[in-house]
């Protein structure tokens, strides 16, 4: 029996969930249910698209161009930055963003919820690799629950004797109908890390919009924040708890062009990265016997024309 064949015996859930092998060796979750359809990696434990039943577009983007490929992320989706966002703070051999989206991730457990949405949960899985690059002992889960609304839930148990830090991000890309025209808001007075050209600390000044490459980590925030799309007449709504960090990124023309995997000539345009992390000031000890979780919800609401 393949492993697909295995999970679908042990954790598929008729008319809901099931597992199937990629063209790549990668085994992907299909979830379609009455609320909304969404695929997961089990490779990175990387959400790849979610789109409730009400929705005309997918609320998650995942470029055109996206390569499913063992040891590789995705481009697009949500990939799970951990046990660090960005460049590690000293190695610089260890790889961006940590390295839980390009290794195997176990499923752990199968349901339905009593609204009858999805859910799925997956752990890490260590390896000599992830050893050599993180000493402590630990158990990191990630839950989806895949209805009308998306939520997603990142779990650090520190199962061992010593305190450790993390930083993490669920680093979500978001389906919007133009760069150009869209705003997200929630942040208006918040400081920020500016990566743009430097490291730069500002502070911003009412709702953000997009005229060229924006890479920000804004920190000390835990508000809720929305994309505004007039165009496709929605907002997507990102509430989030257990992270105080937000980054918003978008890489723009030329840096898009350059990456190779963002489906140009036009791909950029339509995501944008709302990213709901623990980074910079915001790292997060993780105490002995204890656990951290990093809760984010995504829905959808019509502006009425
Ligand atoms: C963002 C970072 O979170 O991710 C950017 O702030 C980075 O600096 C972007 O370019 C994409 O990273 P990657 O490693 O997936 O290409």
């Amino acid at each position: 029996m393949t492993t697909a064949q295995h999970l679908n015996k042990q954790f598929g859930i008729a008319g809901q969930l099931s597992f199937r092998t990629d063209a790549s060796g990668l085994v992907v979750a299909e979830i379609d249910n009455a609320q909304a359809t969404a695929s997961l990696c089990l490779q990175g434990a990387h959400l790849m698209s979610w789109q409730p039943r009400n929705q005309d577009q997918p609320v998650v983007w995942l470029s055109r161009a996206a390569k499913l490929a063992s040891g590789k992320s995705i481009r697009g989706g949500a990939p799970v930055c951990w046990p660090w966002f960005g460049a590690h703070v000293s190695e610089a051999g260890f790889p961006g963003h940590g390295y839980a989206r390009t290794v195997p991730w176990q499923v752990v457990e199968s349901g339905t919820e009593p609204n009858g949405a999805t859910r799925l949960t997956l752990r890490l899985v260590e390896n000599a690799k992830t050893r050599a690059q993180w000493e402590h002992v630990c158990h990191v889960d990630l839950t989806v629950i895949v209805g009308d609304t998306l939520r997603m839930e990142l779990s650090t148990e520190n199962t061992g004797t010593v305190d450790f830090v993390i930083g993490e991000a669920l680093h979500t890309y978001l389906r919007i109908s133009d760069i150009g025209a869209v705003r997200v808001t929630g942040l208006n007075g918040c400081e920020y890390w500016d990566k743009v050209g430097g490291s730069h600390l500002r502070k911003q000044d009412g709702a953000i919009t997009f005229t060229g490459e924006t890479d920000r980590v804004y920190i000390n925030t835990a508000a809720e924040c929305v994309i505004e799309d007039d165009k496709f007449k929605r907002r997507i709504h990102i509430k989030k708890s257990g992270s105080l960090a937000t980054v918003v990124w978008t890489p723009w023309s030329e840096k898009a062009d350059k990456m190779g995997d963002m489906g140009q000539p036009d791909g950029w345009r339509e995501m944008v990265c709302v990213e709901s992390a623990n980074a910079v000031d915001n790292v997060v000890t993780v105490a002995s016997g204890t656990r951290h979780t990093l809760i984010v919800e995504y829905r959808t609401e019509q502006i009425q024309s």
